[in-house]
């Protein structure tokens, strides 16, 4: 549905890189032109608002880049934005300058609450969630999760090879901010050992025991998967001198691993590019629809749309204490 008044759409990637952004920018621009409205984007998020650094998107520009684990058009997390007035403004402005006629703005939970902020100063915006915590409240799936979840099992797999062979003990530790999800679904889609997580906190004590029990149950090897900050990264405490201590206390090959940013990139699965078409679909209706100030969410398997206000207010309702009770009971076994 083509409607005059509206020439020009922006799109910005924001906050940490989620596989499938570039997908959310590749559709982005071919609805746009679809429409026969002009696409743009703003390079490297906020920053690129900021700066007015425009790039304008074309079919070529975009060729083949569907797949790419990059956000494309580069982001990030720019605090300057909450902390600063006068950068608010700037930014405020150069969307004015542009004339841009709606801005969808690809992100998480920061990213949300910056494109509430945009709104309440005249710009017309959608947001879609992207990042690999999957950790934004109004959505029960964000891009960049399903990916994540992919390369954390491979990891945990491959891992799994060099601890079987050495019948060892490993420390996994993943990402995933204060949200245990990518702790917690990959410990389910593993089986693993034990899953640690802030509902789940071990002494170095229960770590041991644990582990004992395991290989007395006939256990080649012992798994922890633990959800990032838990413990201090280095000295007393930590998990590095945890992984020394059990080895010296089990006679066992022990490890801690940090996974690290590697989940952070990588080809984007079928889903999350299934799941960045839909919501970029869907936002882009809306824009042209005249209405915004809209998030998109996935919520009992449809995606759908909810108001942006509503949405950077929710708190985050999980599962996640009653699975981590569930399957840490099981795979014990
Ligand atoms: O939000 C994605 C994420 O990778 C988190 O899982 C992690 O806690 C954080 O970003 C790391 O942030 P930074 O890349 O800014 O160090």
């Amino acid at each position: 549905m083509k409607q005059n008044k509206i020439k020009k759409f922006a799109i910005i990637c924001s906050g940490g890189n989620a596989p499938g952004m570039a997908t959310c920018v590749v559709t982005f621009t071919k609805k746009c032109l679809s429409e026969g409205i002009t696409p743009i984007a703003f390079s490297n998020g906020l920053e690129g608002v900021h700066d007015n650094s425009v790039i304008p998107l074309t079919s070529a520009f975009v060729t083949r880049h569907t797949n790419d684990g990059s956000a494309l058009i580069g982001t990030s997390r720019c605090p300057q934005f909450k902390e600063s007035a006068a950068y608010r403004k700037q930014c405020v402005a150069n969307l004015k300058k542009n004339h841009v006629d709606g801005l969808v703005v690809v992100g998480g939970e920061g990213s949300y609450k910056a494109a509430l902020e945009l709104s309440r100063n005249g710009i017309k915006v959608v947001t879609i969630p992207a990042t690999i915590d999957n950790d934004v409240a109004s959505t029960s799936y964000t891009i960049g999760f399903d990916t994540c979840l992919n390369t954390v099992c491979r990891v945990i797999r491959e891992i799994g090879d060099v601890m079987v062979s050495h019948r060892g003990i490993a420390i996994i530790e993943l990402m995933g901010r204060g949200c245990p999800d990518v702790t917690v679904r990959s410990a389910i889609a593993n089986n693993t050992t034990y899953m640690v997580t802030k509902y789940s906190k071990l002494k170095p004590e229960g770590f041991l025991k644990i582990a004992k029990e395991g290989f007395a149950k006939g256990k080649r090897n012992i798994t922890f998967l633990v959800a990032e900050k838990l413990y201090p990264s280095n000295g007393a405490n930590s998990l590095p001198e945890l992984a020394k201590w059990l080895e010296k206390t089990t006679g066992r090959f022990t490890r801690h691993v940090v996974v690290g940013y590697v989940q952070r990139g990588g080809q984007p699965s079928a889903r999350d590019r299934m799941l960045a078409n839909y919501m970029m679909n869907m936002g882009l209706d809306q824009l042209i629809a005249g209405k915004h100030s809209k998030a998109m969410c996935r919520k009992a398997r449809k995606t759908t749309v909810i108001d942006l206000a509503k949405a950077v207010a929710m708190k985050r309702k999980s599962e996640n204490k009653k699975l981590v009770a569930i399957f840490n009971k099981i795979n014990q076994e």
